[in-house]
């Protein structure tokens, strides 16, 4: 018997309850609570329906050692950025959720997948619930796309959409978008948070039973009566951010939450006039417009995951002209800027508490580790001073309060990115220098105090 229910969902967490509230006590917002209707009985299918296979068949525990370890099998697109990002191709029976702003390109790279997957032998189903056949179709000839076992399906009745996989058992499906797909028992409308909650425990249930690898696409909206992507991340195996700003042509794709692999690699595409088309040096275009020789610039060697990649670091110190000094911060952590402004303040002596500061990251990159803190500071140094670093010279290492550089991780390879690149001086942390081989033509100073680092960099 199929019971309903009235509650309260808090729109940006999820947080239930049975009355309405005006903030909310799961993450503070205020007016995001909105009624849901909660199906209940023995139709109802919940997000874990699954691990009992779909059926009410008891299963035992059973001691870990006896268990066999079979490796996950995969697939692997033609892009090798999104395999990277997957954890080395697409695993049968997953469930990845795509997330990013709306005309970003998320419909663009899952029907290019879809049919490298189909030319593959595979059977795929993409099914649109935002655009017509018709218009998918102009799409796929955009992208001089096709395949006779790539099926398009434009569909948003849940119940429609497991019937058409029963039928056809397709061994890939594409859900464009998650927002557009209602459960006909579920009331409410279509994207809102018990809809898409709903939607995507069956499909995964659909997905689990059948071994059926499916993605998922949601958007990222930025408040309103839409139910964004962050609240599936609990509930699917994979989660992918499609990033980049509409004015530039890139786009990063990242891993969020990753159950085969793992998060924090980064894939990056080309948005071109025929489709996307993937990026294999990233350095290379992170640096490609550089002014070099220009105050304020520095390049530092992050790792993004598994991989090194060379990024400009900007700095821009000028004299506040009222009130309070700015900080302004873009791709990186605003917090670390005046924690490094202070730190150059008080170990090194630059007045800085009359400036204001603006720093970015250039190229849309987002980064976030302390191994960038040097370029960081150093940059910040070289606006102020008003004095170049060195084109060639690369910067990694934490800074601490004490104005100490700290070890980083996988300093071998981001030397040799570095060396890869033309790069002739490395200033790295000095604690980082033993245990390993540098490539040969790059010299390695190590520094272990911002003193000491600023005066290598600007040959004092
Ligand atoms: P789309 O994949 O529709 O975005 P999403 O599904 O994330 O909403 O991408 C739409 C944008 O991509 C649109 O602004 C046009 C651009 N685009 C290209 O530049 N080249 C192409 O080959 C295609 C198909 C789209
Ligand atoms: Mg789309």
């Amino acid at each position: 018997m199929v019971k309903r229910k009235t509650k309260f969902m808090c729109q940006a967490c999820g947080y239930e309850s049975p009355k309405w509230m005006g903030k909310c006590p799961g993450c503070g917002e205020w007016n995001k609570m909105v009624e849901e209707v909660e199906v209940t009985g023995s139709n109802r299918r919940g997000a874990f329906a699954h691990s009992q296979g779909g059926t009410a068949a008891l299963s035992k525990p059973a001691p870990i050692t006896s268990i066999e370890t079979v490796s996950e099998p995969r697939v692997l697109t033609d892009l090798k950025e999104l395999n990277r990002v997957l954890g080395g191709g697409v695993v049968k029976g997953s469930l990845v959720l795509i997330g990013g702003d709306p005309g970003i390109g998320k419909s663009t790279l899952l029907l290019q997948v879809s049919s490298q997957l189909a030319r593959k032998g595979n059977k795929v189903l993409y099914i649109s619930g935002e655009e017509s056949l018709r218009q998918t179709k102009l799409r796929a000839d955009r992208l001089a796309i096709s395949a006779d076992t790539l099926f398009v399906y434009a569909e948003t009745n849940l119940e429609q959409i497991n019937r058409t996989i029963e039928n056809e058992s397709p061994g890939f499906v594409i859900i464009d978008s998650i927002q557009t797909i209602y459960h006909p028992e579920v009331t409410s409308a279509p994207g809102s948070v018990s809809q898409v909650r709903e939607c995507t425990a069956e499909l995964m249930r659909i997905g689990k039973t059948k071994g059926i690898a499916i993605f998922i696409v949601g958007h990222v909206t930025k408040e309103g009566s839409i139910a964004g992507p962050r609240l599936l991340e609990h509930m699917v195996d994979t989660v992918l951010y499609f990033e980049g700003e509409r004015h530039h042509t890139y786009r990063i794709l990242r891993a969020v939450k990753n159950r085969f692999g793992s998060t924090n690699e980064m894939g990056i595409f080309e948005m071109k006039e025929f489709g996307l088309e993937e990026v294999e040096n990233p350095s290379e275009i992170f640096l490609e417009e550089r002014s070099r020789g220009a105050a304020g610039s520095t390049v530092v060697a992050s790792m993004e995951g598994t991989r090194p990649v060379l990024v400009e670091i900007q700095a821009l110190i000028s004299p506040t002209s009222f009130g309070n000094p700015r900080r302004m911060a873009t791709g990186i952590d605003h917090n670390r800027v005046p924690l490094l402004m202070a730190v150059l303040e008080k170990r090194v002596g630059m007045l800085l508490q009359n400036q204001d500061a603006y720093l970015k990251v250039a190229g849309g990159v987002k980064l976030d580790e302390p191994a960038i803190d040097l370029a960081i500071a150093v940059s910040i140094a070289s606006s102020f001073r008003d004095k170049p670093t060195k084109p060639t010279d690369c910067f990694i290492g934490e800074v601490g309060l004490t104005g100490e550089i700290r070890r980083v991780s996988r300093v071998e390879q981001r030397v040799q990115e570095a060396a890869k690149l033309g790069f002739e001086r490395v200033i790295l942390p000095r604690n980082n220098l033993s245990g390993w081989q540098a490539p040969a033509g790059i010299e390695l100073i190590g520094v272990s105090s911002v003193r000491e680092a600023l005066r290598a960099a600007f040959g004092e």
